[in-house]
């Protein structure tokens, strides 16, 4: 199926590791002109083991600084999609708790810079846009000790639905939700922690994480034109996850 994704200009944050790195990729491969934000400098990045700089362009930047981003877009009149994929990933504690300084810390980089992105470059975007934003199974099987995470992707949740009747009928906005995704960082934990990567697993219907590149191909699905009748829809990819009562392995 053709994508019709040729010279599209699209915003992708979070771009140098895991799912944005493969959503980067992906666009690259279909011919579209990825634009990349991250935190982390280009070199050394996950992504710069993969692309070599052509098509696309990179630029490192911490998307809660907004006039960064206002400075960094000034001259640009048109895009064609962006998708808001940057996380501070990981439970309360790895911010210290549940504070008032790490509500503002997590909800601010996981879901208010998402939506000042949005503000600042809807009003640029074409007819035919699209913006999706990366949810997580979270929202649906909850995990304790993740009430920041979570409610940050609460937000993104929300916000997906009322800009998408905001935003219509110029641009679609959708979320895609994975469950758990083998990253490079989840790699290395399922490496070191073996006995709970076979209990995950074991509790994953296809008996394994979803690649990035599996939820990369999603999100260039909805960033295509051929889904044109699709927005304010939430598309959940969760391996199966929690889907059986029982682990997925023989019990007989
Ligand atoms: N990996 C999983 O199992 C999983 C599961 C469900 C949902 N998700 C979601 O997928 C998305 C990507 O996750 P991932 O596993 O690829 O994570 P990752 O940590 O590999 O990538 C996230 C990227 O966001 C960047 N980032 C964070 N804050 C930023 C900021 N302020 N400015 C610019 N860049 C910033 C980081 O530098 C990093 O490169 C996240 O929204 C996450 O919640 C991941």
């Amino acid at each position: 199926m053709e994508l019709g994704l040729e010279n599209k200009l699209i915003v992708v944050t979070g771009a140098a590791s895991g799912i944005g790195k493969a959503i980067f990729m992906s666009l690259l491969k279909e011919g579209a002109h990825p634009i990349g934000l991250d935190i982390k400098h280009y070199k050394g990045s996950y992504l710069s083991e993969v692309w070599s700089g052509d098509g696309g362009e990179y630029h490192q930047i911490d998307i809660t600084d907004n006039l960064a981003l206002e400075k960094l877009f000034s001259d640009v009149s048109h895009l064609n999609g962006l998708v808001n994929n940057a996380e501070l990933m990981g439970g309360d504690s790895r911010y210290g708790g549940r504070t008032p300084e790490a509500w503002d810390k997590v909800i601010g980089n996981n879901a208010k810079a998402a939506y000042n992105l949005i503000e600042l470059l809807a009003p640029k975007m074409n007819k035919g846009s699209s913006i999706v934003n990366i949810g997580s199974t979270a929202l649906d099987v909850g995990e304790k000790g993740t009430v920041l995470y979570t409610v940050a992707k609460g937000a993104l949740k929300a916000m997906t639905l009322v800009y998408a009747i905001q935003l219509a009928p110029n641009t679609r906005v959708n979320m895609v939700s994975p469950g758990n995704v083998s990253s490079e960082q989840n790699i290395k934990f399922y490496e070191e922690n073996p006995k709970m990567a076979e209990k995950i697993h074991s509790k994953e219907l296809i008996g394994r994480s979803a690649t990035p590149e599996e939820v990369a191909n999603i999100v260039a699905f909805l960033l295509s034109p051929v889904t044109g009748a699709v927005t304010g829809e939430n598309y959940v990819m969760s391996s199966g996850l929690g889907k059986s009562l029982f682990e997925t392995v023989e019990t007989e």
